[in-house]
């Protein structure tokens, strides 16, 4: 099947991680979001093992939690070691909560309200990756207030025009986040932040895009970030000690994707980065990469209940489930395709052509169009894979309509994370 903790099981039901997906609806309830804290634990090793292998003791990987936030992931994360970026208070203090260590926490984003970064000054967060000027001059007049002097890393924008959807580009010239090479004003904020006195710059961060599969592209921003890296110290005298490459591996959703092996790109780029920086006689930075939907993104699915299935004569036949862009907005943002199957005839034939519709009152709530199911019925469970990354992060409450639980499986185990979201709560903030 798509990825190996996949399977249909003797009695043709689709099992994820082992466990038959039909119990877990029924024990459960659906919409259900599945996750596979061993899936998780064995890409952050694939991560940290060929990090290590190829860029030495001293790199870091972290976990980019935007992909997949909540308690219980942050534990799992950080048991296998790795830092976590986070781009908001909100996730600050999930991941606070979770007990991750304030200083392995680098807060990233393109606007950090002052409260923000006060309460990530008061939590003592290892570092801010600031995004521009404005940001650079608040986070050092927090920090003045508050008596420190904080590090950071700078986040510049390369230039890069990756080969993936245009939502989630981010390292061309004119994106929203970070400051440009290419104008000269990076290199103007660089210097700048040399003169600030409670910030202390320590390196620079850059992340071209999202659901990438091009090893190259990696290798083509590195390139940029060194000899961006080498100017500044002819000029200045500034040697930056880290390199933070950002995510942005590619996952596969549906069969025609690629595969990306982590550690092979990782060991290309690595042997890229080692070439470069001799070239620029220069010693290599500490190398840092932020991962998060490669981690999560196969470590979960989502399993609904097939309520009408609607043809139009002549036309094309809707499957409506008791979900939706709700809990998966990824088809109606972006058209990214997901995978799904009917999970109680997992081993039928898919031959029924069809759209899959969420419940929200708008035309565009899909799931995915003209994909083949097992011909689905009333009460029958669907199952869409490849959920663990950006759906629950990424879900609302359109239509007042409560998020679904999330459960983690174990060793062939359920245990519950996240609550299934009740009316009440739906309400709670109403005065
Ligand atoms: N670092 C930074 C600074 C980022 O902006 C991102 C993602 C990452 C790391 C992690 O990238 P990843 O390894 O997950 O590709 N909602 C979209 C994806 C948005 C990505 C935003 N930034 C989606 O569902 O496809």
């Amino acid at each position: 099947m798509l990825h190996s903790n996949l399977n249909v099981n003797e009695k043709g039901n689709l099992e994820f991680a082992n466990v038959d997906c039909t119990l877990l609806a029924k024990e459960y309830k659906t919409p259900l979001y599945v996750i596979d804290e061993e899936r998780i634990r064995s890409k952050c090793k694939a991560y940290t093992s060929a990090m290590r292998k190829y860029f030495g003791e001293n790199s870091e990987t972290l976990y980019a939690s935007k992909a997949l936030s909540f308690k219980d992931v942050y534990k799992i994360v950080k048991s296998e070691g790795l830092s976590i970026d986070v781009v908001s208070g909100g996730e600050l203090y999930t991941a606070l909560s979770a007990g991750v260590s304030a200083e392995k926490i680098y807060f990233h984003g393109n606007n950090k309200t002052d409260d923000e970064i006060e309460y990530a000054i008061d939590s003592k967060i290892g570092f801010f990756i600031a995004d521009c000027r404005e940001e650079l001059d608040r986070i050092d007049e927090i920090a003045r207030e508050k008596g420190i002097v904080q590090n950071i890393l700078m986040r510049l924008t390369p230039g890069i025009d990756t080969h993936t959807y245009e939502a989630v580009r981010t390292g061309q010239v004119d994106s929203k986040f970070g400051t440009a090479i290419e104008t000269g004003q990076a290199r103007e904020l660089c210097l700048y932040a040399l003169t600030l006195k409670n910030v202390s710059l320590k390196g620079f961060h850059c992340h071209v895009g999202s659901q990438v599969f091009d090893g190259q592209t990696f290798c083509d921003s590195s390139d940029i970030m060194l000899n961006f890296i080498k100017e500044i110290e002819n000029e200045s005298g500034f040697c930056a000690s880290i390199l933070n490459l950002g995510g942005g591996y590619g996952v596969r959703y549906i069969d025609s994707d690629e595969h990306l092996n982590i550690e092979k790109t990782i060991s290309e780029v690595a042997s890229h980065i080692k070439e470069k920086c001799a070239l620029l006689n220069m010693d290599m930075p500490r190398i840092l990469m932020e991962p998060g939907r490669s981690i999560v993104a196969d470590a979960g699915l989502t399993l609904y209940t097939v309520g009408s299935v609607k043809t139009i004569t002549g036309y094309k036949s809707y499957v409506s489930i008791d979900g939706g862009m709700g809990d998966n907005p990824r088809y109606a943002l972006y058209g990214s395709q997901h995978s799904a199957l009917v999970a109680n005839k997992a081993s039928e034939k898919a031959d029924f052509l069809c759209t899959i519709a969420g419940k929200c009152c708008e035309s565009g709530d899909l799931i995915a169009e003209d994909i083949m199911l097992q011909k689905p019925e009333r009460g029958d469970i669907l199952a869409v894979l490849v959920t663990g990354a950006y759906n629950y992060s990424m879900s609302s409450n359109y239509n007042r309509i409560p998020r679904p639980p999330v459960v983690v499986l174990k060793d062939g185990k359920s245990r519950i994370a996240v609550k299934r979201e009740t009316y009440e709560d739906i309400a709670r903030n109403d005065v």
